[in-house]
Protein backbone atom coordinates (compact mmCIF):
# COMPACT_ATOMS: atom_id res chain seq x y z
CA UNK A 1 0.00 0.00 0.00
CA UNK A 2 1.69 3.10 -1.00
CA UNK A 3 -0.81 5.52 -0.19
CA UNK A 4 -1.76 6.65 3.10
CA UNK A 5 -5.45 6.05 2.30
CA UNK A 6 -7.01 3.24 3.86
CA UNK A 7 -8.66 0.50 1.31
CA UNK A 8 -10.20 -1.84 2.83
CA UNK A 9 -9.84 -4.35 -0.30
CA UNK A 10 -6.22 -3.83 -0.59
CA UNK A 11 -5.66 -4.30 3.36
CA UNK A 12 -7.94 -7.48 3.24
CA UNK A 13 -5.58 -8.77 0.56
CA UNK A 14 -2.86 -8.14 2.34
CA UNK A 15 -3.83 -9.03 5.49
CA UNK A 16 -4.89 -12.95 3.83
CA UNK A 17 -1.41 -13.23 2.35
CA UNK A 18 1.01 -15.67 3.99
CA UNK A 19 4.33 -14.02 2.83
CA UNK A 20 4.81 -10.42 4.58
CA UNK A 21 8.26 -10.05 5.59
CA UNK A 22 10.61 -8.81 8.58
CA UNK A 23 9.65 -5.26 9.31
CA UNK A 24 12.76 -5.01 12.05
CA UNK A 25 15.88 -5.68 13.56
CA UNK A 26 15.54 -7.18 17.14
CA UNK A 27 16.76 -4.05 19.44
CA UNK A 28 15.62 -1.86 22.21
CA UNK A 29 12.83 -0.13 20.68
CA UNK A 30 10.17 2.55 21.81
CA UNK A 31 6.59 3.04 21.30
CA UNK A 32 7.83 6.17 18.81
CA UNK A 33 10.54 4.23 16.83
CA UNK A 34 7.82 1.40 16.46
CA UNK A 35 5.40 3.77 14.64
CA UNK A 36 8.32 5.25 13.29
CA UNK A 37 9.58 1.99 11.50
CA UNK A 38 5.67 0.55 10.73
CA UNK A 39 5.29 3.82 8.73
CA UNK A 40 8.98 3.32 6.85
CA UNK A 41 8.00 -0.30 6.04
CA UNK A 42 4.25 1.53 4.89
CA UNK A 43 2.65 -0.89 6.60
CA UNK A 44 1.13 1.16 9.17
CA UNK A 45 -2.32 1.12 7.81
CA UNK A 46 -2.33 -2.53 8.10
CA UNK A 47 -1.26 -3.17 11.69
CA UNK A 48 -3.54 -0.55 12.53
CA UNK A 49 -6.19 -2.32 10.40
CA UNK A 50 -5.19 -5.59 12.59
CA UNK A 51 -5.07 -3.80 15.80
CA UNK A 52 -8.93 -2.61 15.14
CA UNK A 53 -10.04 -5.96 14.19
CA UNK A 54 -8.63 -7.23 17.59
CA UNK A 55 -10.46 -4.93 18.90
CA UNK A 56 -13.72 -5.67 17.55
CA UNK A 57 -12.83 -9.37 18.65
CA UNK A 58 -12.95 -7.99 22.09
CA UNK A 59 -16.40 -6.41 21.66
CA UNK A 60 -18.21 -9.53 20.94
CA UNK A 61 -16.31 -11.64 23.87
CA UNK A 62 -17.03 -9.03 26.02
CA UNK A 63 -20.77 -8.41 24.69
CA UNK A 64 -21.51 -11.92 24.98
CA UNK A 65 -19.92 -12.07 28.63
CA UNK A 66 -22.00 -9.12 30.11
CA UNK A 67 -24.95 -10.81 28.61
CA UNK A 68 -24.49 -14.12 30.67
CA UNK A 69 -23.73 -11.63 33.42
CA UNK A 70 -27.05 -10.23 32.98
CA UNK A 71 -29.28 -13.48 32.91
CA UNK A 72 -27.29 -15.27 35.40
CA UNK A 73 -28.12 -12.32 37.59
CA UNK A 74 -31.45 -12.94 37.27
CA UNK A 75 -31.54 -17.26 37.71
CA UNK A 76 -28.94 -16.66 40.23
CA UNK A 77 -29.72 -14.00 42.13
CA UNK A 78 -25.89 -12.64 42.47
CA UNK A 79 -23.50 -11.79 39.89
CA UNK A 80 -21.45 -14.47 38.41
CA UNK A 81 -18.94 -11.84 37.94
CA UNK A 82 -17.56 -8.92 39.55
CA UNK A 83 -15.91 -7.01 37.39
CA UNK A 84 -14.31 -7.49 33.77
CA UNK A 85 -11.55 -5.38 32.23
CA UNK A 86 -10.04 -5.79 28.38
CA UNK A 87 -7.09 -4.39 26.89
CA UNK A 88 -5.38 -4.81 23.56
CA UNK A 89 -1.40 -5.06 23.30
CA UNK A 90 0.85 -2.17 23.16
CA UNK A 91 2.72 -2.26 20.15
CA UNK A 92 5.77 -2.41 22.15
CA UNK A 93 4.64 -5.28 24.08
CA UNK A 94 3.96 -7.28 20.92
CA UNK A 95 7.41 -6.84 20.00
CA UNK A 96 8.77 -7.92 23.29
CA UNK A 97 6.98 -10.73 23.04
CA UNK A 98 7.99 -12.13 19.59
CA UNK A 99 11.58 -11.27 20.53
CA UNK A 100 11.68 -13.43 23.47
CA UNK A 101 9.72 -16.19 21.48
CA UNK A 102 12.74 -15.50 18.69
CA UNK A 103 10.61 -14.36 16.21
CA UNK A 104 10.40 -11.27 13.53
CA UNK A 105 8.20 -8.12 13.93
CA UNK A 106 5.92 -9.20 11.24
CA UNK A 107 2.13 -9.10 10.97
CA UNK A 108 1.83 -12.75 10.20
CA UNK A 109 3.79 -13.82 12.92
CA UNK A 110 1.44 -10.85 15.21
CA UNK A 111 -1.57 -12.75 14.00
CA UNK A 112 -0.46 -16.45 14.18
CA UNK A 113 2.01 -16.68 16.61
CA UNK A 114 0.47 -15.06 19.65
CA UNK A 115 -2.49 -15.42 21.52
CA UNK A 116 -3.07 -12.72 23.74
CA UNK A 117 -3.17 -9.64 21.63
CA UNK A 118 -6.38 -9.09 22.46
CA UNK A 119 -7.08 -10.40 26.20
CA UNK A 120 -10.31 -9.81 28.67
CA UNK A 121 -10.06 -10.63 32.34
CA UNK A 122 -13.13 -11.66 34.50
CA UNK A 123 -12.94 -11.88 38.35
CA UNK A 124 -15.54 -13.87 39.83
CA UNK A 125 -16.64 -14.02 43.65
CA UNK A 126 -16.50 -17.83 43.38
CA UNK A 127 -14.28 -20.25 41.39
CA UNK A 128 -17.56 -22.62 40.74
CA UNK A 129 -18.78 -19.40 38.42
CA UNK A 130 -15.71 -19.52 36.61
CA UNK A 131 -16.35 -22.77 35.61
CA UNK A 132 -19.91 -21.78 34.51
CA UNK A 133 -19.13 -18.79 33.26
CA UNK A 134 -16.17 -20.37 31.07
CA UNK A 135 -18.61 -23.54 30.14
CA UNK A 136 -21.47 -20.73 28.91
CA UNK A 137 -19.23 -19.15 26.73
CA UNK A 138 -17.35 -22.20 25.34
CA UNK A 139 -20.96 -23.47 24.24
CA UNK A 140 -21.79 -21.13 22.21
CA UNK A 141 -21.84 -22.05 18.89
CA UNK A 142 -20.00 -18.97 17.03
CA UNK A 143 -17.15 -19.64 19.53
CA UNK A 144 -14.53 -22.37 18.92
CA UNK A 145 -12.06 -23.00 21.86
CA UNK A 146 -8.57 -22.77 20.75
CA UNK A 147 -7.17 -23.78 24.00
CA UNK A 148 -7.94 -24.46 28.27
CA UNK A 149 -5.43 -24.01 30.66
CA UNK A 150 -6.05 -24.63 34.04
CA UNK A 151 -4.03 -22.91 36.36
CA UNK A 152 -7.03 -23.47 38.93
CA UNK A 153 -6.83 -27.31 39.07
CA UNK A 154 -2.95 -27.17 38.41
CA UNK A 155 -1.18 -23.69 39.67
CA UNK A 156 1.71 -22.68 37.80
CA UNK A 157 5.13 -23.31 39.84
CA UNK A 158 4.81 -19.54 40.84
CA UNK A 159 1.49 -20.28 42.80
CA UNK A 160 -0.51 -18.72 40.12
CA UNK A 161 -4.24 -19.55 39.60
CA UNK A 162 -6.56 -18.53 36.82
CA UNK A 163 -7.93 -20.10 34.03
CA UNK A 164 -7.60 -19.07 30.77
CA UNK A 165 -9.06 -19.87 27.52
CA UNK A 166 -8.20 -18.67 24.10
CA UNK A 167 -11.07 -18.45 21.76
CA UNK A 168 -11.85 -17.62 18.10
CA UNK A 169 -15.12 -15.52 17.48
CA UNK A 170 -16.02 -14.14 14.20
CA UNK A 171 -16.13 -10.54 13.53
CA UNK A 172 -18.49 -8.98 10.55
CA UNK A 173 -17.03 -6.85 8.49
CA UNK A 174 -17.84 -4.87 5.16
CA UNK A 175 -16.15 -7.39 3.19
CA UNK A 176 -15.33 -10.66 5.06
CA UNK A 177 -15.76 -12.73 8.17
CA UNK A 178 -12.57 -13.38 10.25
CA UNK A 179 -11.96 -15.34 13.02
CA UNK A 180 -10.09 -13.34 15.71
CA UNK A 181 -8.21 -14.81 18.72
CA UNK A 182 -9.56 -13.90 22.26
CA UNK A 183 -7.39 -14.28 25.48
CA UNK A 184 -10.00 -14.62 28.51
CA UNK A 185 -8.78 -15.25 31.93
CA UNK A 186 -10.84 -15.95 34.96
CA UNK A 187 -10.08 -15.09 38.34
CA UNK A 188 -11.65 -15.11 41.55
CA UNK A 189 -10.82 -11.74 43.13
CA UNK A 190 -8.68 -13.48 45.89
CA UNK A 191 -6.64 -14.66 42.91
CA UNK A 192 -6.46 -11.43 41.19
CA UNK A 193 -5.19 -9.76 44.31
CA UNK A 194 -2.32 -12.58 44.61
CA UNK A 195 -1.54 -12.07 41.02
CA UNK A 196 -1.43 -8.31 41.20
CA UNK A 197 0.73 -7.91 44.22
CA UNK A 198 3.14 -10.85 42.63
CA UNK A 199 3.40 -8.78 39.24
CA UNK A 200 4.31 -6.29 40.52
CA UNK A 201 6.72 -7.37 43.10
CA UNK A 202 8.64 -9.54 40.47
CA UNK A 203 9.75 -6.48 38.48
CA UNK A 204 11.26 -5.06 41.55
CA UNK A 205 14.59 -5.45 40.97
CA UNK A 206 17.77 -6.40 43.03
CA UNK A 207 15.48 -8.99 44.89
CA UNK A 208 17.39 -10.84 47.80
CA UNK A 209 16.42 -14.33 49.27
CA UNK A 210 14.61 -14.61 45.57
CA UNK A 211 13.65 -18.50 46.83
CA UNK A 212 12.54 -17.98 49.81
CA UNK A 213 10.32 -14.81 48.31
CA UNK A 214 9.41 -17.51 45.95
CA UNK A 215 8.60 -20.10 48.48
CA UNK A 216 6.33 -17.87 50.62
CA UNK A 217 4.46 -16.39 47.55
CA UNK A 218 3.39 -19.86 47.04
CA UNK A 219 2.27 -20.44 50.46
CA UNK A 220 0.49 -17.44 50.18
CA UNK A 221 -1.18 -18.58 47.04
CA UNK A 222 -2.20 -21.01 49.06
CA UNK A 223 -3.73 -20.13 51.70
CA UNK A 224 -5.85 -18.06 49.53
CA UNK A 225 -7.06 -21.39 47.51
CA UNK A 226 -7.98 -22.29 50.87
CA UNK A 227 -9.93 -18.67 51.38
CA UNK A 228 -11.61 -19.25 48.15
CA UNK A 229 -13.02 -22.83 48.86
CA UNK A 230 -13.93 -21.42 52.25
CA UNK A 231 -16.11 -18.96 50.84
CA UNK A 232 -17.94 -20.99 48.89
CA UNK A 233 -18.61 -23.61 51.23
CA UNK A 234 -20.29 -20.51 52.87
CA UNK A 235 -22.12 -19.49 50.18
CA UNK A 236 -22.99 -23.20 49.34
CA UNK A 237 -24.40 -23.06 53.28
CA UNK A 238 -26.23 -19.91 53.23
CA UNK A 239 -28.57 -20.60 49.89
CA UNK A 240 -29.11 -24.53 50.98
CA UNK A 241 -30.73 -22.50 54.39
CA UNK A 242 -32.37 -20.24 51.89
CA UNK A 243 -35.78 -19.94 52.56
CA UNK A 244 -37.67 -21.32 49.75
CA UNK A 245 -39.76 -17.81 49.08
CA UNK A 246 -36.86 -15.78 48.67
CA UNK A 247 -35.52 -18.13 45.66
CA UNK A 248 -36.07 -16.64 42.50
CA UNK A 249 -38.45 -19.01 40.40
CA UNK A 250 -37.39 -19.58 36.43
CA UNK A 251 -38.14 -22.52 34.11
CA UNK A 252 -35.26 -25.52 35.07
CA UNK A 253 -35.13 -24.52 39.09
CA UNK A 254 -35.16 -27.63 40.97
CA UNK A 255 -37.70 -26.16 43.28
CA UNK A 256 -40.37 -25.71 40.26
CA UNK A 257 -39.72 -28.92 38.85
CA UNK A 258 -40.33 -30.68 42.79
CA UNK A 259 -43.64 -28.78 42.80
CA UNK A 260 -44.53 -29.97 39.18
P1 LIG B 1 2.93 -14.94 28.50
O1 LIG B 1 4.06 -14.88 27.55
O2 LIG B 1 3.25 -14.30 29.82
O3 LIG B 1 1.65 -14.39 27.90
O4 LIG B 1 2.74 -16.47 28.81
P2 LIG B 1 2.16 -17.65 27.89
O5 LIG B 1 1.81 -17.14 26.53
O6 LIG B 1 3.04 -18.85 27.99
O7 LIG B 1 0.79 -17.97 28.60
P3 LIG B 1 0.52 -18.32 30.11
O8 LIG B 1 -0.71 -19.11 30.10
O9 LIG B 1 1.69 -18.89 30.84
O10 LIG B 1 0.27 -16.89 30.81
C1 LIG B 1 -0.46 -15.90 30.21
C2 LIG B 1 -0.73 -14.78 31.19
O11 LIG B 1 -1.10 -15.28 32.48
C3 LIG B 1 0.41 -13.85 31.48
O12 LIG B 1 0.57 -12.87 30.51
C4 LIG B 1 -0.03 -13.26 32.84
O13 LIG B 1 -1.07 -12.31 32.64
C5 LIG B 1 -0.64 -14.45 33.51
N1 LIG B 1 0.35 -15.22 34.30
C6 LIG B 1 0.90 -16.41 34.00
N2 LIG B 1 1.74 -16.83 34.95
C7 LIG B 1 1.74 -15.87 35.90
C8 LIG B 1 2.41 -15.72 37.18
O14 LIG B 1 3.20 -16.54 37.62
N3 LIG B 1 2.15 -14.57 37.88
C9 LIG B 1 1.28 -13.62 37.44
N4 LIG B 1 1.08 -12.53 38.21
N5 LIG B 1 0.63 -13.74 36.26
C10 LIG B 1 0.85 -14.83 35.50
MG1 LIG C 1 0.20 -12.66 27.95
Amino acid sequence: MAENRLDLNSLSRVNLSADRGSLVDFKSISAGEIEELLKQENIIEEFRYLMMKYECALLEVKTKLDVLNKELAIRNNRNPFESIRSRIKEPVSIYEKLKRKGLDFTLDNVENELSDIAGIRVICSFVDDIYMLAECLIQQDDIELVVQKDYISSPKDSGYRSLHLIVEVPIFLTQEKEYMKVEVQFRTIAMDFWASLEHKMKYKKDIENADTIAEDLRFSADLINQLDRRMQQIRERIDADKPREELIQFPGNNIDEKNS
